[in-house]
């Protein structure tokens, strides 16, 4: 189980800092490096759902940040990145001995070995002229901080419905299932952060109030999105629609979750303790 969860937070660290990367730095490769980051998603889930399966409880925990850097020096960085997560994999191949858990991991390594030779070839077609097209563009401060305290919401919102959707016995429930909270939350999280980018800014993960305080309810959250559908509607209008989207998407899980969402700090207490082995 702590091989399992180990695992679990190295795929979280990759779909972060693969999204961190598709936003910020590659224009030229950022689709392709989304779809490396949904293969990420996708083990993260398989082995969630083996964690469960297993009696134990995944371990989402909110991941470290990444500084943004350059295209080359992002594309260098995923490479290593894969390299750890193969030999980490294998490694763990030979102590688990569950066989339908080898077999996973091992479907698992095929992917990683796939995007390793994905990243390599990007970094040898990277041109030098290719630079971070948000270089010296100024952010624009304050909305680029409304922006940010969203992104924390979205991301916030993402490993709950997660982590409801992975330990919750579901009943039949009509319209949408927290997998499709969850999902609903990182179309969010991704086009506020490509905003951001776009604005100048580089998105970051960080958890608004750390330490596990709450950063407020969903009542804040979409007070938030008007205040920043207004800027846009003097300042960037083609801002307005996705903004519109996003509040109708908001509106509608209020009006059908019944229950309250954890907070942050009670994800973490529940996810410190640990299954055993
Ligand atoms: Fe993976
Ligand atoms: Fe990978
Ligand atoms: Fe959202
Ligand atoms: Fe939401």
């Amino acid at each position: 189980m702590k091989l399992l969860n180990a695992d679990i937070r190295g795929e979280h660290d990759a779909v972060v800092h693969y999204l961190t990367h598709a936003w910020t730095v590659a224009e030229v490769y950022g689709t392709q490096i989304e779809a490396i980051a949904r293969d990420e998603m996708r083990h993260l889930k398989w082995l969630a759902h083996t964690v469960v399966s297993l009696r134990g409880i995944p371990d989402l925990s909110p991941r470290e940040v990444i500084p943004a850097c350059d295209l080359e020096t992002a594309v260098t960085q995923d490479i290593a990145a894969e390299n750890e997560a193969i030999a980490q994999y294998e490694d763990h191949i030979r102590q688990i001995l569950d066989t339908k858990v080898k077999d996973l991991l091992r479907r698992i390594v095929l992917d990683e070995k796939d995007h390793r030779r994905q990243f390599e070839d990007m970094l040898a077609r990277i041109d030098d002229n290719v630079t971070n097209p948000n270089e010296g563009a100024a952010p624009v401060a304050e909305v680029a901080q409304n922006l940010q305290r969203l992104l924390s919401y979205e991301y916030r919102q993402v490993l709950e419905f997660l982590f409801r959707y992975f330990v919750e016995i579901h009943g039949q429930t009509a319209g949408m299932g927290d997998e499709d909270r969850a999902i609903e939350e990182m179309k969010h999280l991704g086009w506020v952060a490509e905003s951001l980018a776009a604005l100048g800014s580089t998105p970051s993960w960080q958890l608004a109030g750390n330490n596990g305080t709450v950063i407020g309810d969903q009542t804040d959250e979409l007070n938030e999105y008007e205040r920043v559908l207004q800027w846009a509607q003097r300042e960037n209008p083609k801002m307005v629609p996705m903004l519109r989207r996003i509040i109708g998407h908001e509106q509608y899980q209020s009006l059908t979750l019944h229950t309250r969402l954890w907070t942050v700090g009670s994800l973490k207490q529940t996810v410190s303790h640990e299954g055993k082995d």
